[in-house]
């Protein structure tokens, strides 16, 4: 098999790096924002947006609340780390193919990053995770990649890649364990922060209630439409990788169904017929939440950051 060397790496860097200074040239910290959560970008001194249009190799982000940009600047006290953050992620789900939607953390790792944080919105499978929570992802659960649509599969992007990646400890212990220790100096509250299981499904709908369900009961916590590719080139790229959810709805599974039948025959028996409304999810919804909650983000990941700094 051919690496894969239609990626345009040289053209990319080269770009990146001259509208960059020196100071930028060697990012230590990248990091990708969800739905909402651009934001994050007002952690950043020094800020140099270039826009994805104009990176070769780069896709656009079409999704309503993503920008289109990586950000480039300092973040945290004295002198700041130089980093890296995507104004925008791309999904699968606009079109682009996977290996568009993980090119920019493996432009990452080139330039010179070591410890990636991802950020998304999603929606909780477990009853006992509020909207609001920022779940620290522990372990996956991605279907996608099960069945034939793996960000890795095909030619590997070069010979000293490993065909067959672990991911059993994808998720970084000590990454995690500066997350919670980020929380505790922030003084967010213990109920702030959880820890669970994320589960990537393609999108665009939203999950059916059975679909929800089948997810809750195979163990996941939290369910959304990215981050899941971006990890696995992380890893491949030989990242230490954070990822951090932020639940913006409860995933609608009612413990019982309505049943229409039990409708009619109450009708027909001449009795009173007590309907529910029917919940749904919005991207409005995940948007608004996001919005409330970006800045909590923007401490928390500021925070990490700076320990990741002095670490
Ligand atoms: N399902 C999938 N993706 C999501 C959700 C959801 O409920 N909320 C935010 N992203």
């Amino acid at each position: 098999l051919a690496a894969q060397s239609d990626l345009p790496f040289e053209e990319t860097l080269a770009k990146i790096r001259s509208l960059l200074p020196e100071k930028l040239h060697r990012p230590q910290v990248g990091i990708v924002c969800g739905s909402g959560l651009h934001t994050l970008a007002a952690a950043i001194r020094d800020i140099i947006e270039v826009p994805y249009a104009s990176i070769p190799g780069f896709g656009k982000s079409t999704v309503p609340g993503h920008k289109s940009a990586l950000a480039f600047g300092l973040i945290g006290p004295g002198e700041g780390v130089p980093a890296v953050v995507m104004l925008g992620r791309l999904h699968p789900y606009e079109g682009h193919k996977l290996s568009t939607v993980v090119y920019p953390i493996r432009v990452m790792a080139r330039l010179g990053v070591k410890n990636l944080i991802i950020t998304n919105a999603a929606g909780a499978l477990n009853k006992d995770i509020a909207v609001g929570t920022i779940v620290v992802i522990q372990d996956h659960i991605a279907l996608p990649n099960l069945t034939g649509m793996n960000p890795l599969l095909g030619p590997p992007v070069g010979p000293e890649y490993p065909r067959f990646l672990p991911l059993s400890a994808a998720y970084s212990a000590s990454l995690r364990r500066l997350a919670f220790l980020a929380a505790h100096k922030l003084q967010l509250g213990r109920d702030a922060l959880a820890e669970g299981v994320y589960a990537w499904v393609s999108g665009p709908t939203y999950e059916t209630p059975a679909e929800g369900r089948m997810l809750r009961n195979a163990g996941a916590d939290v369910v959304g439409m990215s981050t899941i590719p971006e990890v696995l080139a992380g890893k491949e790229e030989g990242l230490e990788v954070l990822v951090l959810s932020l639940v913006t709805n409860m995933v609608v599974i009612p413990d019982k169904y309505r049943s229409i039948r039990e409708e009619v025959e109450a009708e027909l028996a001449g009795k009173a017929v007590a309907r529910r409304a029917e919940e749904v999810v919005s991207h409005e919804e995940v948007l608004l939440i996001g919005k409330q909650k970006a800045e909590v983000m923007k401490s928390l990941v500021e925070k990490i950051v700076d320990l990741i700094a002095r670490a």
